[in-house]
């Protein structure tokens, strides 16, 4: 009798659980036999722009800040401690800002003057320091004018605090008129706070200017080339576009403050340097040594493009100045300018050689075009002003290039007066792709998954051109980046994948951000002067943009597409190429769900791919100590027949790959 009980309490026990975990268990079905919208190649790229020292200080590899003495405080990033102005050395000698003939693009340098070389010194402090690695090397260049050849030697060495020489070189100054010289360091040392001493041998009068030094090893080991850590970054990401220089740079705090690519093409030492926009935007983060070298240009922009199988996408002024700042309008009447640029800039990147501006491109060293298919009129811009301008520059741009696409602005907020504004007079227009941007809080992502299920089919595509989930209440910086922030806008991807026919392009914007010198947070990449890391929201754009398809396929549960029901959300795509089926999921409850996905269709096989991005630690978040603390782990997968099971841990992003039959 007491077995029989027991027995029988045991029976009842499993049937509960087997209930409770049916109960649980959410079926899905994806329909493999259609697609219902094409995804673009586009979809998934990035923005670039140089904000947070994302270029000179980051991407732009260059280690020495204010190479040619421009900064609006000509010595700023230099100093000299054995010097006349401190009262040890009175008579050591002294480094002075110059101007040179006005004719000269860059026209500053600086004149130093040695009185007793043993003593006297200048020092560039780098980008918040200057990172070096033990046995690597680093490639230094300098112009030079030395009086009466009076100087014998400039030594040139790498010290850390202690002004230990970590490294060290010399350049035997020949010429009494300007002239280029190259030598070679060799860090003897790892040091992520370096500086570079330069001393002399010999008294007298030298002239000094653009004086650079690079890592040897830079991306494609281009001279004078592009971080290769950060590179490399982007370059996994796998972009469809790279969009740049920005953002608010494009516009300027005022007209003369704007980006004018023309200015950052050709010779290097002739690009003329210009403050930084953002350097003081913010006074909580004033950045008064953040300008704009220009090393990182047009043609350096294409070229990564290129490197990076991403399509190029310029965005210009349209004659309008950042209008949370002066918000200054160039008259109508004197727009044609802006317009020539616009036109100007696609006759560098895809004219003929024998055009001027396809012939500068040639000479830089890339004679084949570029292929250039997008381009953007202005940044941030809202009210009739900015549609008034739109209308010159389309009309100017289609009757010569009719087959570039323009990409048009919705302004700032992706809602509210103006932008319904933007959107309806751009409507008219029949304008092709509209920017929409959007920094929120995570519940708004996780709300808004279905945002675009309601947009005109035929109206124009939208380029999500800037997003990012900002935590509310977490303390600036790289912690804005949790783990909360990027999964919400995986829930939300789902909704920009599952209407890829209206969202040709998206991007996370900013795109990266120096540990010691940012302006704005969170940011999908961070480095300082040695390494770099993706953050969690890093991690979630690569599983988009690595794991894209061709198609989107339907799914459902219900018969309804998965917006946030339980807190599920859910897209499915295929690809041709590859033969596979791409599902991605979000659970964003903080219990596990299990799911039973019915494959309606096509068969798939036994084996297949899971990739989980999950973490207990909703405020957690990756950091130069824990670069991959919350990353992505791959696991193989199986699945019998036609019904993938799936467990879906709390807080988490899957993507499931099954190979189609
Ligand atoms: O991404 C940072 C800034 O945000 C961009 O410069 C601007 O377009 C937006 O307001």
């Amino acid at each position: 009798m007491k077995n029989n009980l027991i027995k029988k309490s045991a029976v009842f026990g499993l049937l509960l659980s087997s209930f409770l975990a049916t109960a649980q268990k959410t079926n899905l079905t994806v329909d493999l036999t259609k697609s219902v919208a094409k995804i673009q190649p586009t979809m998934y790229g990035v923005f670039f722009e140089d904000i947070n020292f994302a270029a000179d200080g980051g991407l732009y590899a260059e280690m020495v800040k204010n190479r040619s003495f421009e900064f609006n405080v000509p010595l700023m990033g230099w100093s000299q401690p054995n010097s006349s102005t401190q009262s040890m050395n009175k008579d050591s000698g002294i480094a002075l800002p110059m101007q040179a003939s006005a004719d000269r693009l860059n026209d500053d340098f600086c004149r130093v003057t040695i009185n007793n070389d043993k003593v006297y010194q200048i020092i560039n402090e780098g980008f918040r320091g200057m990172g070096i690695k033990k046995d690597a090397k680093y490639n230094l260049s300098l112009k030079a004018a030395n009086h009466d050849n009076a100087i014998k030697k400039i030594i040139i060495q790498f010290i850390d605090a202690n002004k230990n020489v970590l490294g060290e070189t010399m350049i035997v100054p020949s010429s009494s008129d300007w002239k280029d010289y190259s030598a070679q360091l060799t860090a003897t040392a790892a040091e992520a706070k370096a500086q570079l001493k330069i001393s002399f041998e010999g008294t007298g009068i030298i002239d000094l200017d653009m004086i650079s030094l690079f890592p040897e090893e830079t991306w494609k080991n281009r001279k004078n080339g592009l971080r290769k850590d950060i590179v490399q970054l982007l370059y996994d990401l796998k972009p469809g576009f790279i969009r740049f220089p920005g953002g608010c740079i494009v516009e300027g705090m005022t007209l003369d403050n704007r980006y004018q690519w023309k200015k950052t093409v050709g010779p290097i030492e002739d690009r003329e340097t210009m403050i930084n926009r953002w350097n003081v935007e913010f006074k909580q983060k004033q950045a008064p040594d953040y300008f704009q070298s220009f090393g990182l240009g047009f043609f350096e922009y294409f070229q990564l493009s290129e490197d990076l199988g991403a399509q190029p996408l310029p965005i210009l002024s349209c004659g309008i100045a950042c209008q949370y700042n002066s918000g200054e309008l160039v008259p109508m009447e004197e727009l044609d300018p802006y317009v020539q640029d616009a036109l100007d800039l696609i006759e560098f990147a895809n004219g003929a050689v024998t055009t001027k501006w396809g012939k500068l491109r040639a000479d830089m060293g890339h004679p084949n075009p570029f292929n250039l298919k997008f381009i953007g009129v202005g940044n941030e811009q809202w009210g009739p002003q900015y549609i008034e301008r739109y209308k010159v520059f389309a009309k100017a741009i289609k009757s010569k290039y009719p087959n570039i696409t323009i990409v048009s602005g919705a302004g700032p907020s992706p809602d509210g007066a103006m932008f319904d504004y933007g959107w309806e007079e751009l409507k008219k227009m029949n304008a092709e792709i509209v920017d929409e941007h959007y920094y929120k809080n995570p519940e708004w992502f996780k709300e808004n998954a279905a945002r675009y299920d309601k947009y005109d089919r035929k109206g124009p595509k939208v380029f999500a051109g800037e997003y990012a989930a900002h935590p509310k209440g977490v303390e600036d910086g790289f912690k804005e980046n949790n783990w909360l922030a990027a999964l919400s806008e995986s829930a939300f991807m789902t909704g920009l994948e599952r209407n890829a026919d209206v969202v040709h392009l998206t991007s996370y914007a900013p795109l990266m951000a120096h540990v010691e010198a940012y302006q704005w947070a969170p940011d999908m990449i961070w480095f300082d002067n040695l390494n770099s890391y993706g953050t969690a929201n890093y991690y979630v754009q690569k599983m988009y943009s690595n794991n894209k398809g061709t198609d989107v396929l339907s799914i459902t549960q219900d018969g309804k597409a998965l917006t946030g029901q339980n807190d599920l959300y859910a897209t499915a795509a295929k690809d041709v190429k590859q033969k596979e089926l791409i599902v991605k999921l979000v659970n964003t409850s903080a219990k596990a769900q299990e799911l039973t996905i019915n494959l309606s269709g096509k068969g798939v096989k036994s084996k297949g791919e899971m990739i989980i991005l999950t973490h207990d630690n909703l405020e957690d978040y990756n950091t130069l100590a824990e670069p991959t603390k919350i990353s992505p782990v791959e696991k193989e997968y199986k699945v019998s027949g036609k019904k993938a099971e799936v467990n879906m841990p709390a807080n988490s992003f899957v993507v499931l790959k099954l190979k189609l039959k």
